[in-house]
C-alpha cells in the first residue's frame, strides 16, 4: 500500500505531496503541528491533541483551516487510506501563503497538512525493557514552549547532540539549573523516597497529552506524585528517570549523562506505568 498524505483539500501520494515555497511554514516556521499515536487503529486522546491544536492556533492567532468535526473525518480517512493500525498521525496547520513579508498577511488561508505512519511496537517494547540514555543541556528556547510551534530549530539541536553521544533523548535545563523537559518529551523522576515527580505546566514546557493520561492513571490508582520543578542535581541522584510522549509512551532511562541511575535496569515504577499505560491505550 503505497502512502497517502492531505495537503490542503486533496488526498495525494506521499511522494509528491507538497505546499508552495512562500507558505510561512517553510519560511517563518509560522504554523503548529500535533503528532497522535494511534493503537489498534483507535487514536489515543484525540480530544486532548485537538483541543491543544486549537489552542495553539489561538495563542498565535492562526485561523482555523477547516472546524473540528470535519478534520476529524480527514484524520480517519488519512489513517484508512493508509492502512495504519499501529502508528502516528502527524498534522500540521501554517498560517499559509503569502509574499515573505513578516507581519500576518491580509488574505492567506491557513495551509493544513496530514500524514499517518506505521510504528512498531514491538521495537518500543524492546526499548523500554532495556531503558535508555539521556544527555542533559542548556534550555535555549523561547519563553512559550506551551504552544506546539513547528519552530523547532532548539529541539533539534538538542537531540542531535543525544544522537551523537548515543543517547535516546536530550533533557534540558533552564537557566536556574531545573530540568524543563526533553527534545520531544515530558521529563519525570521518582526520588529516592519513591515520590514520582514531573513539572507543572506553564509556558516552559509543552503540555503533553501523555504526561496528563498518565497523571490521570495515577490519581484513579491512586498513586502519589508531586507537581514541581526539579533539579539537575535531583534527576542524576533519582532513584528512576523516565520520560513520556505519544511517540514514547512511557520510556525509562537507565543513563543521565555518565550517571547510571538505579542499578542501571528500567526501574519497577517506571516499567509498571508503561504497563498501566498501555492497558489503558488498549482499551
Ligand atoms: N513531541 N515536550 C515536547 C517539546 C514535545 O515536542 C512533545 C511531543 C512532548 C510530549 O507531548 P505528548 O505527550 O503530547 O506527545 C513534550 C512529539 C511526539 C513530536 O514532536 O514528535
Amino acid at each position: 500500500m503505497s502512502r497517502i498524505a492531505y495537503v490542503n483539500g486533496q488526498y495525494v501520494p506521499h511522494k509528491e505531496a507538497s505546499v508552495h515555497i512562500e507558505d510561512r511554514g517553510y519560511q517563518f516556521a509560522d504554523g503548529v503541528y500535533e503528532v497522535i499515536p494511534i493503537i489498534a487503529g483507535k487514536m489515543i486522546d484525540a480530544d486532548g491533541h485537538l483541543d491543544r491544536l486549537w489552542r495553539s492556533m489561538n495563542e498565535l492567532r492562526i485561523e482555523e483551516p477547516m472546524k473540528r468535526r470535519p478534520m476529524e473525518l480527514v484524520m480517519r480517512e488519512v489513517l484508512r487510506k493508509n492502512g495504519v493500525e499501529t502508528g502516528l498521525i502527524y498534522m500540521q496547520v501554517t498560517r499559509g501563503v503569502a509574499p515573505r513579508d513578516h507581519p500576518f498577511p491580509a488574505d492567506a488561508f491557513p495551509s493544513l497538512v496530514m500524514t499517518a505512519k506505521k510504528t512498531s511496537l514491538e521495537k518500543s517494547a524492546r526499548k523500554a525493557e532495556e531503558g535508555v540514555a539521556v544527555v542533559t543541556v542548556p534550555d535555549i528556547r523561547w519563553q512559550r514552549c506551551d504552544i506546539k510551534s513547528v519552530s523547532l530549530l532548539p529541539n533539534i539541536l538538542a537531540k542531535q547532540e543525544a544522537v551523537e553521544k548515543g543517547a535516546y533523548e536530550a533533557f534540558q535545563v533552564d537557566e536556574d539549573g531545573m530540568v524543563t523537559e526533553g527534545s520531544s518529551t515530558n521529563a519525570w523522576i521518582v526520588d529516592q523516597d519513591g515520590t514520582l515527580i514531573t513539572r507543572p505546566t506553564n509556558n516552559s514546557i509543552l503540555a503533553g497529552i501523555t504526561r496528563a493520561a498518565l497523571l490521570d492513571l495515577l490519581e484513579k490508582n491512586k498513586i502519589k506524585f508531586e507537581l514541581r520543578a526539579f533539579s539537575k542535581e535531583e534527576l542524576l541522584n533519582a532513584r528512576e528517570v523516565f520520560l513520556t510522549s505519544s511517540s514514547s509512551y512511557v520510556q525509562p532511562v537507565i543513563k543521565v549523562d555518565d550517571v547510571v541511575i538505579g542499578n542501571g535496569k528500567p526501574g519497577s515504577i517506571a516499567t509498571n506505568l508503561r504497563t498501566v499505560f498501555k492497558e489503558y491505550m488498549e482499551n
